[in-house]
């Protein structure tokens, strides 16, 4: 068993959920198989994270380059997501679990939109924790629409170059809207970030997990938080200046988060 430490957990943890289609193969089964337990494990996921207190949970559900996977494929993992909508509506609203999305959502069927957006603004007051899903998402496109709508200002006249700083580009990137990940945790034994959060991840941790995604549980999770517990965070400074303030939050009371304690299935929740 995991131990993890209350007082510093990640306040925000980003997944590049990778091996579905592995998983699949591995079992003789269609790709799509795996995004079907993939799907699941999303359900353990955000419910467990929920528990135990982060704040923010960002999913690389669909990059803008997974267009270009096969039709039936695409076809196959949009009707998932729109299955996992409509199926954890009321979960995600009586949790207190703002929904939204992240990404390029005008090229999302019709039929996902019509879920996605209503829930999207009706999850947000009193949130507890934010569900943040990257889909048609990537991180460089979304870099460049920033740019080219500041662009577009300075061209107009609204914007002088020296006032596109740092600060004024982030504040256009949506991704970054609602604050960095601390800890991004890639599974499936790859070890690449593959166009996600390019800006938020410029200070995060990241965890690499050979598990595939279809495979991984409460144990992995813990896993990957036990590192970055272990982790000292200076963000380019020195200890002794670099302050804990980033990212570490206190989680209740307790020294120690009791893993155990945390049941994913839904009749456990
Ligand atoms: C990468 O695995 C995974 C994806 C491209 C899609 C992720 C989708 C889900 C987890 C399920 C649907 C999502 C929601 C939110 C309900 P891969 O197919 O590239 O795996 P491989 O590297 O083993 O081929």
């Amino acid at each position: 068993m995991t131990v993890l430490e209350a007082r510093n957990l990640p306040r925000h943890v980003a997944i590049i959920m990778d091996g579905n289609g592995r998983w699949a193969e591995l079992q003789g089964r269609p790709r799509t198989a795996g995004h079907r337990a993939g799907s699941d494990a999303v359900r353990r996921i955000v419910r467990l994270a929920r528990r135990l207190g982060v704040e923010q949970l960002t999913l690389y559900a669909f990059s803008e380059q997974n267009w270009g996977r096969p039709q039936d494929e695409v076809e196959a993992l949009m009707a998932l997501l729109h299955e996992f909508l409509l199926s954890e509506r009321e979960e995600i609203l009586s949790n207190a679990i703002h929904l939204r999305a992240v990404g390029s959502v005008e090229r999302l069927p019709q039929p996902v939109r019509e879920v996605l957006e209503p829930l999207s603004q009706r999850s947000a007051p009193g949130a507890r924790m934010v569900l943040s899903l990257a889909l048609s998402y990537g991180g460089r496109e979304e870099i460049a629409a920033a740019a080219r709508t500041l662009a577009r200002k300075v061209a107009r006249g609204q914007l002088s170059p020296e006032d596109v700083t740092e600060e004024l580009l982030a504040a256009h990137i949506p991704s970054v809207a609602y604050g960095e990940p601390d800890l991004i945790i890639r599974t499936g034994g790859e070890f690449r970030i593959s166009n996600f959060l390019l800006w938020g991840s410029a200070y995060a941790e990241l965890f690499f997990s050979p598990t595939l995604w279809p495979d991984f549980a409460a144990e992995d999770l813990f896993q990957a938080i036990s590192a970055y517990q272990r982790r000292e965070r200076r963000f380019g400074l020195v200890p002794s200046v670099a302050s804990n303030g980033h990212g570490a939050h206190a989680n209740g009371s307790s020294a120690l988060v009791e893993t155990q304690a945390c049941p994913t299935s839904p009749s456990d929740s």
